[in-house]
């Protein structure tokens, strides 16, 4: 490990002074939208920049943010001077490499450890040879620069920790995004590596790592992440996936559907794809449907969630052509599955096996895929989540006990769905306003199941080609 000289930071990060303006930002709205709290109000009127996902991790461009705009009223040359690259992951040269560079926020010089272990642990799930980007390792060189705080942690309610020196923070309380007030720090530290002016290190894509252990992030031109041990990584895989390969998403119901992993219903007989097609002489869209998405980011505190729906299984239908389904969904701090009850008409769903082991106890955020293997009843169903007396009982972590998304998708019976892993076809995938596009695999790209570890191979191998011309191109 190479010792750090983080005087003239800590100078620097004591003295910064920041002028802000304040004004609202475009929060969107699906079905059963609650409002949320407010995009952080510190990031300008509404602008292209942003895509919001009421799901996941927003995506925003700072640099069409902030380009006109003077936020930051500092002298940044005592900080770059005095930043020192750590390298984590060396494959070769960076004049044909991708350089990605992490750097901290909210870690106090106490911390310096800590954060090269977070590094590394996020350093293991991308290159290890069975993470995401195990197969582009050879292609990708990985530092970490450390960027002291006063104070460990990382902002909310749009308010900074006092001396972050990128001031990573989140809008509200819920464990959704986390923005940064200094963008263009970011990006001159950033710059500042790329240019080769500290000798060694590169920066092709900043990794902005926030010292908090619960769910955060955002993506774009900064990819923002925690030190959650469960969401650091998903986050980080998924939001490059975003940068790098360039990906929209695969989960249903966001907007952006773009990119080598998604295609227009009318191209079915032409995939952008076909050439990785399991059976390309019988190509057909696979029979799921949406029967309800919602992403209440409800307080279950305040009162239980309810929401009424329909089943694509019709009441006037003999049969039921969708016998089984798929309830995705994903709360906030519920430590254990005895704290919540999940009824489907009536009947209380067993959660315990879907709590694993490694997560008791967490107030993070968590995914839960609940197979319904009977399916939904006829016509109308109700899902109701209520906390139990445990749970009514338990402290409230950061955020509040919230049931953040909820969907339920329908599979066609009698063989009109193909679940076999390994799969590639033309999945459905229905977006905010329940338009369809298509995608390669069901569950096995982390575009979509963001707790599967891996790309699908059609996004495995393009991230490799992008890579390549990324590199061609510096
Ligand atoms: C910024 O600080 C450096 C050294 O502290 C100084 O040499 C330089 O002139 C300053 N730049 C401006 C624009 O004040
Ligand atoms: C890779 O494999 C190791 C050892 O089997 C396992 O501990 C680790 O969780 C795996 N990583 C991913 C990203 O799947
Ligand atoms: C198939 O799609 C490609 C682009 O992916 C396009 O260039 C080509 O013209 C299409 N072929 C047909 C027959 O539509
Ligand atoms: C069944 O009900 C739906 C509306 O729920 C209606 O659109 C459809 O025509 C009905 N089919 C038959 C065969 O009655
Ligand atoms: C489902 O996919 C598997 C793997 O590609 C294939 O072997 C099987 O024939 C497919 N089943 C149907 C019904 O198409
Ligand atoms: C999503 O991926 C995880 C990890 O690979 C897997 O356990 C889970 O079954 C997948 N979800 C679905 C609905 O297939």
């Amino acid at each position: 490990m190479k010792s750090i000289s983080i005087r003239p930071l800590l100078v620097f990060g004591l003295n910064l002074v920041f002028n802000l303006d304040t004004v609202h930002a475009y929060v969107g709205s699906g079905p059963d939208q609650k409002p949320l709290t407010p995009i952080s109000s510190a990031l300008g009127p509404p602008y292209q920049g942003i895509v919001d996902h009421p799901l996941h991790p927003p995506r925003i461009v700072y640099a069409q943010l902030d380009s006109d705009r003077d936020d930051m009223n500092t002298n940044t040359t005592e900080l770059l001077k005095g930043m020192v690259p750590t390298a984590i992951h060396i494959s070769g040269n960076n004049k044909e490499r991708f350089d990605l560079m992490f750097f901290s926020d909210g870690y106090t010089i106490d911390e310096y450890y800590k954060f090269e272990e977070d590094v590394r642990i996020l350093r293991d799930d991308i290159v290890s040879n069975n993470g995401s980007m195990g197969h582009v390792a050879d292609l990708l060189n990985i530092w970490a620069t450390f960027i002291p705080s006063k104070y460990s942690g990382i902002g909310t309610h749009d308010k900074l920790l006092p001396g972050s020196v990128l001031g990573l923070y989140r809008p509200g309380s819920e464990l959704r995004a986390v923005y940064v007030k200094h963008p263009k720090i970011a990006r001159s530290a950033c710059k500042w590596f790329k240019d080769g002016k500290a000798g060694e290190g590169g920066c092709d894509q900043a990794i902005l790592l926030g010292n908090d252990p619960l769910y955060g992030g955002l993506g774009g031109e900064f990819t923002i992440i925690t030190a959650s041990k469960l969401n650091g990584p998903q986050i980080l895989r998924h939001e490059l996936g975003h940068s790098l390969i360039p990906v929209g998403e695969e989960y249903d119901g966001g907007f952006v559907y773009e990119g080598v992993n998604s295609d227009k219903v009318e191209s079915l007989e032409n995939l952008s794809w076909k050439d990785y097609l399991s059976d390309p002489d019988h190509i057909r869209i696979e029979d799921a449907k949406m029967a309800v998405q919602a992403y209440p980011w409800h307080d279950l505190d305040k009162e239980p969630y309810n929401i009424p729906f329909s089943s694509f299984n019709l009441q006037n239908d003999t049969n039921r052509p969708y016998p089984t389904a798929l309830l995705r969904t994903s709360l906030s701090s519920i430590p254990y599955s005895s704290h919540i009850d999940f009824i489907l008409n009536g009947i209380s769903i067993d959660l315990s096996a879907h709590f694993p082991q490694e997560l008791e106890g967490s107030h993070d955020r968590r995914w839960l895929d609940l197979p319904l293997l009977d399916g939904l009843k006829k016509g109308e169903n109700v899902i109701k989540v209520k906390l139990t007396e445990k749970g009514q009982n338990a402290e409230a972590g950061q955020g509040g006990k919230m049931i953040t998304s909820l969907e339920v998708v329908e599979y066609g019976g009698g063989g009109r769905f193909n679940d076999t892993k390994g799969n590639i076809g033309a999945y459905p995938t229905f977006d905010l306003t329940g338009r369809m596009t298509l995608r390669p695999t069901n569950e096995e790209c982390l575009m979509r199941n963001v707790t599967h570890p891996n790309f699908c191979p059609v996004c495995a191998d393009q991230l490799r080609q992008s890579l390549l011309r990324k590199i061609a191109g510096k």
